[in-house]
């Protein structure tokens, strides 16, 4: 197990967000505002990326290689879930409100296959439940590959930002658009390369969803290119309790692109869980 790095702030119903790809835990940060006098927001940044290493220190930078482990657990969401519960051990959180962002859906998916007592309620944000095609796996593995090769700045942001923000918010705000450049190129590539082949290996998460008996809010941006309302449609429809919200103005970033917009759909649905 990975020792994660976390960004936790306000008080109230215990909310762990997961982040998206390439991205990581401060990709939350401009829905804090609204949220934190009624919700205590944990955000995790997966192993590899931010400030959780691959291979076992918390910061990056202060690894031993006399005592570190020589290679990384195998890549795999279900790695990932793991390292979450145990930092949901770690908080003595035994039951949380759970939220991912499209490769943070993912995980969030695979902590309800490992653990879905823990889990009292879902939101999914610009995500989806399906496996990879075939297409789809060959061009992350081709991604990660990359990556270690040539390191990820410049080409991971130019060849993703389009695809990640929506259409608006690329005309409009052009600081989002630089915000989250800063973001993918802060984005070491080993762990990048990592997410890319757990993301690869991950199953057809929809039987796992069905039989999710908690409260789900799904939420997708309008503009979401990458998992359109039209795989968030059929997620609600799986989800027995599903609730689908759809962003205007946005992409696959609503916590970057339309945060109030995001706080507003999400802090009702909140105070009427019981966590
Ligand atoms: C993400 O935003 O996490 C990624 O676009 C997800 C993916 O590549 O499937």
């Amino acid at each position: 197990m990975v020792p994660v790095h976390y960004i936790e702030s306000g008080a109230g119903t215990p909310l762990v967000l997961l982040h998206a790809f390439p991205v990581d835990a401060r990709m939350w940060n401009p829905l804090r505002g609204r949220l934190e006098e009624q919700v205590r927001i944990i955000a995790p940044d997966q192993r590899g990326l931010g400030e959780s290493s691959l291979d076992g220190s918390t910061a990056r930078g202060m690894l031993d290689p006399k005592t570190a482990p020589l290679t990384a657990d195998r890549p795999s969401v279900d790695v990932a879930a793991a390292d979450i519960l145990e930092l949901l051990d770690q908080l003595e959180l035994p039951r949380v409100v759970l939220g991912g962002c499209s490769m943070g859906g993912y995980v969030a998916t695979a902590v309800l296959r490992a653990a879905p007592q823990r889990v009292a309620g879902l939101l999914m944000v610009d995500t989806k439940a399906p496996a990879d095609t075939d297409e789809q796996r060959a061009n992350r593995l081709g991604v990660a590959t990359r990556a270690e090769q040539e390191g990820t700045s410049g080409w991971l942001a130019d060849t993703m930002l389009p695809n990640l923000l929506g259409e608006s918010t690329r005309r409009q705000r052009p600081e989002v658009v630089e915000e989250l450049r800063a973001l993918i190129e802060a984005q070491p590539a080993d762990g990048v390369a990592w997410a890319q082949r757990a993301m690869a290996a991950r199953p057809d998460s929809v039987e796992t969803l069905r039989a999710f008996s908690g409260p789900s809010m799904v939420v997708v941006g309008a503009e979401d290119t990458i998992t359109p309302p039209s795989a968030a449609r059929e997620m609600a429809e799986v989800l027995p309790r599903g609730e689908l919200v759809e962003m205007a103005g946005s992409g696959h970033l609503p916590s970057l692109e339309v945060p109030d917009a995001l706080a507003d759909a999400v802090l009702p649905w909140l105070a009427s869980l019981d966590v």
